[in-house]
């Protein structure tokens, strides 16, 4: 039997009614729209902006912001018309084994692995930084080699405060979905009011003569080599620029890391209400919004910084310290706070969504996937991804660079699944659809496109490591997925089901 058999869509929708894997349906439009501000904005926005302006694109950055906007929103029209063809848990994986075959699905559900469970590490780091400002200004300081790992604090061994969100995070998440929403919900208002905070107060602070130059002069870059350097570099041996034209693209492919996990709402698909109506709303409401407070919180602090002055580390707290208002600074380490913990949060339950599916596919132990009777949530795998965030917050992500192995991981996916859309429509002509990507197959061939571009322009070194957790990858497949599939069991092949999922 063929690694590229495929599961019929019918197949896929059916099997969420075994009641030994049934998530529980109880997600609105609004929650799945909140749930996707909530992780989407964070580490990206309160972090990388400010890096990206100083050392690639200066005022520009504004511009950087709406070209990664541009390739997440090709992206996630094909991930709304997916979520509202096949609207199973697991996002990608499950659009890719409905389209592609089983050996893509599992490369995507690896990726997608890598993407929530390391992304959740970085950005739980991130927000133990902030939470350890916010303790030293109480006059709390941790031991040293507990502390986050700064320029400040090079003793840091182990990152106490990331370990133990991440520790509480995961209680929520096993706890229960709706319950975990809740918070979500007073956390994503508390984030919004932050950023609009810093829009409205910072816009009295801008100086026009910021701007200019809004494109800084290109000027050759410090020369990135060996396996640092972007691969597209390494194969064709352009020189990356600093500024310019080439700024602005080099700025994009760092702030693509803010607008990652409007994706992740797909892997909700099962809990949904009504999934095939709500979800593309929750996945483009989410992405649309973010979009313009990005774009204006960038246009402000740009505006009230010069960009080569911009603080790479703190950029949005530090640009109001430079104006002399400290106090707002504080409030706005609050909310970074408050805004981390959403987007840990969130990765982890989209990890746990995917790792489900592909237990429930039997592509891993099925034992692992059980929901548990009285929580309606997969306990096991909960905390079995848990417990790997933790590692990675407390431990690996203290002695290895992590973020761009979380892009790389995210544009893979993002690719396969442009190019899945018009392979399932040609297939599966007679699915209902509630939601169809315009142009296919121009717009999703030039969104995979897009994709892969970003992903040339990360470094070699990247590219290496996510070869070996693909190989990895391979490796568990052949020797226990590709025997124990559900599919395999079943010995039935890629031929449509004539049944209809109208209504499904
Ligand atoms: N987009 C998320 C962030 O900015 C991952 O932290």
């Amino acid at each position: 039997m063929s690694v590229m058999r495929t599961k019929s869509v019918e197949q896929s929708i059916s099997e969420t009614d075994d009641p030994e894997f049934a998530l529980k349906k109880s997600l609105s439009w609004l929650d799945l729209t909140v749930f996707g501000i909530g992780v989407i904005i964070g580490a990206g926005i309160f972090t990388f902006t400010g890096k990206a302006a100083q050392a690639y694109a200066g005022p520009a950055i504004t511009i950087s912001f709406v070209v990664a906007a541009v390739v997440c929103g090709l992206a996630a029209l094909c991930y709304a018309e997916f979520a509202s063809t096949v609207p199973v848990s697991g996002s990608a994986y499950t659009f890719s084994y409905a389209s592609l075959g089983e050996i893509v699905a599992w490369i995507i559900g690896w990726d997608l692995l890598l993407e929530l469970a390391l992304g959740a590490g970085v950005v739980s780091q991130g927000w133990s930084s902030y939470a350890n400002l916010l303790l030293n200004d109480l006059g709390i300081h941790l031991p040293s080699a507990l502390a986050p790992l700064t320029k400040d604090n090079p003793g840091g061994q182990f990152n106490l405060l990331a370990f133990l969100l991440v520790a509480v995070l995961t209680a929520l998440v096993a706890w229960g979905i709706k319950e975990s929403m809740r918070v979500n919900l007073v956390l994503v208002a508390i984030k919004l009011f932050i950023v609009l905070f810093v829009i409205v107060a910072g816009i009295a602070y801008i100086k026009t003569a910021n701007y200019t130059p809004f494109v800084p002069p290109a000027k050759a870059g410090e020369g990135a080599s060996g396996l640092t350097q972007p691969l597209i570099q390494a194969m064709f041996g352009f020189t990356p620029s600093t500024y310019g034209l080439g700024g602005i693209f080099a700025g994009a492919g760092i702030v693509f890391f803010a607008y990652i996990g409007f994706d992740v709402v797909a892997t909700t698909a099962e809990e949904a209400k009504n999934p095939q109506r709500d979800l593309p709303i929750g996945i483009i409401a989410s992405l649309v919004i973010c979009t313009i407070l990005y774009v204006a919180v960038a246009f402000v602090i740009t505006g009230m910084v010069k960009y080569d002055k911009i603080d790479p580390d703190a950029a949005l707290a530090t640009a109001f310290k430079d104006v002399g208002k400290s106090a707002y600074a504080t409030v706005i380490s609050c909310g970074a706070v408050a805004g981390l913990t959403t987007v840990v949060m969130t990765l982890i339950i989209g990890a746990t969504r995917v790792l489900f599916a592909m237990c429930r596919d039997r592509l891993l132990p099925a034992g692992l996937g059980r929901t548990n009777p009285r929580t309606g949530t997969p306990i096991r795998i909960t905390v079995l991804v848990g417990a790997i965030v933790a590692f990675i917050a407390g431990y690996l992500g203290n002695h290895v660079d992590l973020e761009e192995m979380v892009n790389i991981g995210t544009l893979a996916a993002f690719t396969l699944v442009s190019l899945a859309v018009p392979i399932l429509r040609r297939r599966r002509p007679d699915i209902q659809r509630a939601f169809r990507v315009p142009l296919s197959p121009w717009l999703p061939g030039f969104a995979a496109l897009a994709s892969l571009y970003l992903m040339l322009n990360l470094s070699v070194e990247t590219w290496i490591r996510f070869l070996v957790w693909m190989a990895l990858g391979f490796v568990i497949y052949f020797a226990y997925s590709y025997r124990n599939s559900r599919l395999a069991r079943r010995g039935h092949d890629t031929e449509p089901e004539p049944a209809r999922v109208a209504g499904a």
